[in-house]
This record gives structure tokens, C-alpha cells and sequence, in this order.
């Protein structure tokens, strides 16, 4: 097929997406968060669900538009994200964690806001563990065969850390791409390498983050069979 022409290669399949980026409440007014935008993630859902899929977007505080024929799931936290994302992948074909999950939680949420007092220093914050969602999903998988995607971020030694935490998780495909001035949070483009359990490596140039999704789906597709 030309470019830009969509082939329903995923009709009849379910899809699982997450978006954004979890917010850990500290009190009824605050919470520890991160940038991720959710863009990535949007362009995932939208492309799949042009490519034919049944797709289900679990999105964590994105504040973007809902994409036409998306089921979207909204949640706030890592434990909601968690809840949300192992019910819907129960019957999915691929999972795919675009999201941007806290990887620690307030140990205590304040029922009330919290308030200075006077010429006292603030307690500190003491963080728990939040759970590794995407690791849990791909060491017990809901089906066999189901495809599971994680995104990473990394900074400095992007390829080597890409396939250290592509093992680590046990996912079949890690999207790894270098934060940079241009790159990653709140921007419309993307570059990235997608790394294969079975040793591949897919360069995706800098390009808008549907280009992205779509090489994200054709590698998933092939996996399917
Ligand atoms: N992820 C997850 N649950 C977590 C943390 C991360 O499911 N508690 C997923 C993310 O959605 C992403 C992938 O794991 O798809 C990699 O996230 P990343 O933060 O790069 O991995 P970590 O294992 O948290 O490693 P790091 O210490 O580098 O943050
Ligand atoms: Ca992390």
C-alpha cells in the first residue's frame, strides 16, 4: 500500500493503550507528577484505531481531546492506572505503556491541606514504591501471544539501558528514545529506537509521533501473525 493509506491490519483486534502521566497526591491540593504530555500516547490510540482495532485508552491526566472511537479510561494515580490497565488487558491482543507511570507514591495522603507552621521546617516527604505495572503484565500474561510494548526515556547510554530494562521488564517490544531540548515532553515529534526481545532494532527518525505509532503497530501486527 502507498504511503499514508491505512490498512485495517488490526481489525478485529483489541488494543490496549496508556497515555500521560500519573499525579501521586500528596494532599487534597497537591501531588507529585511528571511532563508527560500524553501525545505519544493519543497518537497510538488514534493510529490503531485507523488501522482497525477495538482500542481502549487508559489516560492519566493528558487533558488532550478524546481521539473519535477510542474507549478512554480516565485515572488519576499508578494504583488506578494498574486497575484499569490489567482489566482491560485481559481479553487484549497488545498492550501497549505509553504512560508515564510514578515510580514512587506519597507513604501518606493528608486528608486535609497541608499547612506551614511557624518557624517550623516541613516534615519531609517519605515516598513508597509504586507498583511496575508493565512489568507484571508481561510476566503474567492474560493471553498467549498478547503483545506487550513499553516506552523508556533515558538520558545517557540510551541503547545499552534500552536493553537492560527491555530484559528487565520481559516486554517483547521497548520504544527507547533520548530526551532531549526538542525531543519527548509536550513536543509533536519524536525519534526513537524500538528494541525486539528477539534482538531487534527499529531506528524511527525524528518525525511527528504518528509516524512513531505507526511503526510501534507494524511491528506489533507482525507479532500477531
Ligand atoms: N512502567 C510501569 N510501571 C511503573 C514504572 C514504569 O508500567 N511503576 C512502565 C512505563 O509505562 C514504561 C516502562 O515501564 O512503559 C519503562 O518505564 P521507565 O520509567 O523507563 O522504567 P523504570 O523501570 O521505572 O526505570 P527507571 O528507574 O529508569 O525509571
Ligand atoms: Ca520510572
Amino acid at each position: 500500500l502507498a504511503r499514508g493509506v491505512t490498512e485495517p491490519d488490526l481489525r478485529g483486534r483489541h488494543v490496549v493503550v496508556s497515555a500521560g502521566g500519573t499525579r501521586e497526591p500528596l494532599d487534597p491540593v497537591r501531588f507529585l507528577g511528571n511532563r508527560s504530555s500524553g501525545k505519544q500516547g493519543y497518537a497510538l490510540a488514534r493510529t490503531a484505531a485507523a488501522r482497525g482495532a477495538r482500542v481502549t485508552l487508559v489516560s492519566a491526566n493528558a487533558g488532550l481531546p478524546e481521539p473519535a472511537g477510542v474507549d478512554v479510561v480516565p485515572v488519576g494515580t499508578a494504583v488506578q492506572l494498574r486497575e484499569a490497565v490489567l482489566k482491560a488487558a485481559s481479553d487484549a491482543d497488545a498492550v501497549v505503556m505509553a504512560a508515564a507511570v510514578a515510580d514512587f507514591r506519597p507513604a501518606t495522603y493528608a486528608a486535609g491541606k497541608i499547612k506551614k507552621k511557624d518557624g517550623e521546617d516541613p516534615e519531609p516527604i517519605v515516598l513508597v514504591r509504586n507498583p511496575d505495572i508493565l512489568a507484571e503484565i508481561s510476566a503474567d500474561r492474560a493471553r498467549p501471544g498478547q503483545v506487550i510494548v513499553g516506552f523508556a526515556a533515558e538520558t545517557d547510554n540510551v541503547l545499552a539501558n534500552g536493553r537492560k530494562k527491555l530484559d528487565r521488564k520481559r516486554c517483547d517490544l521497548l520504544v527507547v528514545n533520548e530526551v532531549g531540548e526538542r525531543k519527548t515532553f509536550g513536543s509533536e515529534e519524536n525519534e526513537a529506537v524500538v528494541l525486539g526481545a528477539d534482538g531487534s532494532e527499529t531506528p524511527v527518525p525524528y518525525g511527528p509521533k504518528e509516524a512513531l505509532a505507526e511503526t510501534v503497530w507494524d511491528l506489533v501486527a507482525r507479532r500477531l501473525g
